[in-house]
């Protein structure tokens, strides 16, 4: 979804933009642009298209000032086109917007703007916001108020910046609801806004999080905050731990490929401080979990969107397992339109690596509301899901700039694992010996998926089997079902092959009509309980003509035996195996997208942050 970044300060703006620019570009976006205060003037430079036309615009017509702001467009109101690329100025020029979301109210807006004669100059919903502020601003009302005002006017959820003719002193930003977050970030002598972390980490690594219904004043020296009802707010500067070389892609040829090898290093950090594998000892203090209250918990929620959601259905296996509390995942698109049935004695889990999907914190916002106990498993500290929850994990995998999520996936498994074993202590459901044992078994987990790793040469062939076929089905039972779910997301999301994922047992319920030569199979079938209902599924599946990728366990010949191609893995227990099992299908979707050419990184119509509806 969109990007956003700011500056002021004494350098000049448009490399530090369009640099900024450049960091977000994972986002997803049609165009971009940038606008800057020149000489008095507000100059600006927009393209459709990738940033390189932007900055071929910014090289041909150059733009030199201290204050500035950019913009990565992702379309919901009107085509991509320059004149619809962000920034939006108003009528006079001298109002300047950057805009993240959906002015939901925009039609009756533009008609009572057009009643006041004002003409629009895009087809855009944002232009809106920079015509109302214009409106607003007249008679010498300052920016401020009248960004204030002009937001108060709006309905669904922004993260705006704004800068001025005016006042060019002055960058004025403001977010309501949650249409992705508004950072500011605090340099030397120096200040910058965007909408996401790698923008700035660059720069500084000392930050603010505005949340919603709040606005912000910021300065070259500083900044304040308010709500927008005129409540002074005390938002203070947090120092994160990413840094900007891991926003890089170094030797590797795209994000995601360097991302799915992060796994054995980030699996480690996700674990570091929090287990004590001698004692089988988990520790989760940013949970604020005691006994008395695991032991009340009465049921566990769930949810999540996309490759999240499977790694939810992953986690209500093991919270049901170790802790043994009736678990379920819930789509949050649905949930928070199910009128849900919540109370005190309900634990709500939502996972999200962005903390910023429009539906994963609405659904958590009817958590809330509804008095569930609210945690968050999220990746990006600060986030709005972090803020929200009354506890939360961290992923500790760094910055994904891929859009197709790897190592967000396996991280937040790992977490689940974690909370499994904490619940299962705190409620006496877990055995002592089982605790040991399962959280001995975690610390051997980076060290195998380094060994699924290693093993990437041998998919070449059945990446090569994949590469023209137009359809193929994924195959999974008990732990490994929701790994099915995730192969064949990341398959269809980066090489737009259609994939679909059944559990199983399902297919002799009507998906196996579709079972022919023409009909590739992928079967998840390490050595676990559910390994010998999966060999007779693949024997069927071969009955009629179907070739079958198998990710199997080592040492193990009967599937191989059988199969087109078998893709073993290290012996590990079906707690843990998902991790496992989800290596060789992130590489091999990989893969297979290089093979068709496709964008890995950048996949067409995604955005890494999906912050509308
Ligand atoms: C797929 C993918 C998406 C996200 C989903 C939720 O590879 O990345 O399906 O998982 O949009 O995003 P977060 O985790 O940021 O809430």
């Amino acid at each position: 979804m969109c990007g956003i970044v700011a500056y002021i300060g004494p350098r000049d703006a448009a490399p530090i933009l369009l640099d900024g620019l450049r960091r977000l570009e994972y986002r997803g976006y049609d165009s971009a642009g940038i606008a800057v205060l020149q000489g008095g003037k507000i100059a600006v430079r927009r393209k459709a298209g990738k940033l390189a036309n932007l900055v071929r615009a910014v090289q041909a017509h150059p733009v030199h000032g201290e204050v500035g702001i950019g913009h990565t467009r992702w379309a919901t109101h009107g085509e991509p086109s320059d004149r619809n690329a962000h920034p939006h100025a108003s009528s006079s020029g001298e109002i300047v917007v950057v805009h993240n979301g959906i002015v939901e109210n925009f039609l009756e807006l533009r008609e009572e703007l057009a009643d006041e004669g004002v003409t629009f100059a895009s087809d855009t919903d944002t232009e809106v916001i920079a015509q109302l502020i214009e409106l607003y601003a007249g008679g010498g009302t300052p920016l401020f108020e009248a960004v204030r005002r002009a937001v108060g006017r709006l309905r669904g959820a922004h993260g705006i910046v704004v800068i001025s003719a005016r006042e060019p002193d002055r960058i004025v930003a403001a977010r309501l609801g949650n249409a992705g977050g508004v950072t500011i970030g605090a340099g030397e002598g120096e200040m910058f806004v965007a909408s996401d972390m790698p923008a700035l980490l660059d720069h500084t690594r000392r930050m603010a999080f505005l949340e919603s219904g709040q606005i912000a004043l910021v300065t070259r020296t500083g900044y304040s905050v308010e709500t927008l009802d005129g409540k002074p707010v005390e938002s203070a500067l947090q120092t994160v731990d990413w840094d900007a070389t891991a926003a890089e892609k170094g030797n590797y040829p795209h994000f995601m490929l360097k991302e799915i090898h992060e796994q054995v290093r980030s699996l480690g950090d996700t674990m570091a401080g929090r287990v004590d594998f001698e004692q089988g000892e988990v520790f989760l203090p940013t949970l604020k979990i005691d006994s008395a209250a695991a032991r009340r918990i009465r049921r566990v929620i769930l949810t999540a969107c996309g490759t999240a959601s499977h790694a939810a259905m992953v986690g209500r296996i093991l919270i049901e397992r170790l802790a043994r509390i009736p678990a379920e995942v819930d789509i949050a698109s649905e949930f928070r339109y199910r009128d849900p049935i919540l109370d005190d004695r309900t634990a709500v889990i939502a996972i999200s690596q962005s903390g910023e999907t429009a539906d994963t914190l609405a659904a958590m916002e009817e958590a809330k509301r509804k008095g569930a106990l609210l945690w968050s498993i999220v990746n990006v500290v600060g986030s709005q899901a972090m803020r929200m929850a009354d506890g939360y994990l961290s992923m500790q995998t760094g910055p994904e700039i891929g859009v197709a999520s790897t190592k967000a996936f396996t991280a937040p498994l790992v977490d689940l694992f974690l909370l499994g074993i904490l619940l299962g202590r705190l409620r006496g459901t877990l055995p002592a010996a089982e605790r040991r044992k399962r959280v001995a078994e975690l610390r051997r987990l980076p060290g195998l998926v380094g060994e699924c790793l290693a093993r990437e040469a041998s998919l070449a062939g059945p990446a090569a089997a994949l590469k023209d076929v137009t359809h193929c089905l994924y195959l999974g039972r008990g732990s490994n079902m929701p790994i099915a779910y995730e192969g064949a997301l990341k398959l269809k999301e980066i090489s737009y092959i259609h994939a679909e994922a059944y559990p199983a047992g399902e297919m002799k319920h009507g998906p196996i009509a579709l079972v022919d030569k023409s009909m590739p199979v992928i079967a998840l079938a390490p050595r676990d309980p559910w390994y010998e209902k999966m060999l007779s599924q693949i024997e069927q599946t071969k009955a009629r003509g179907g070739m079958v990728i198998a990710v199997c366990t080592d040492g193990d010949d009967r599937i191989p035996a059988k199969v087109d191609y078998a893709i073993p893995i290290p012996d590990v227990s079906w707690t843990l195996s998902p991790v496992l099992t989800i290596i060789p299908l992130q590489l091999l979707a990989y893969q297979v997208a290089v093979l068709r050419g496709c964008d890995v990184d950048q996949p067409r119509n995604l955005a890494k942050s999906v912050t509308v509806e």
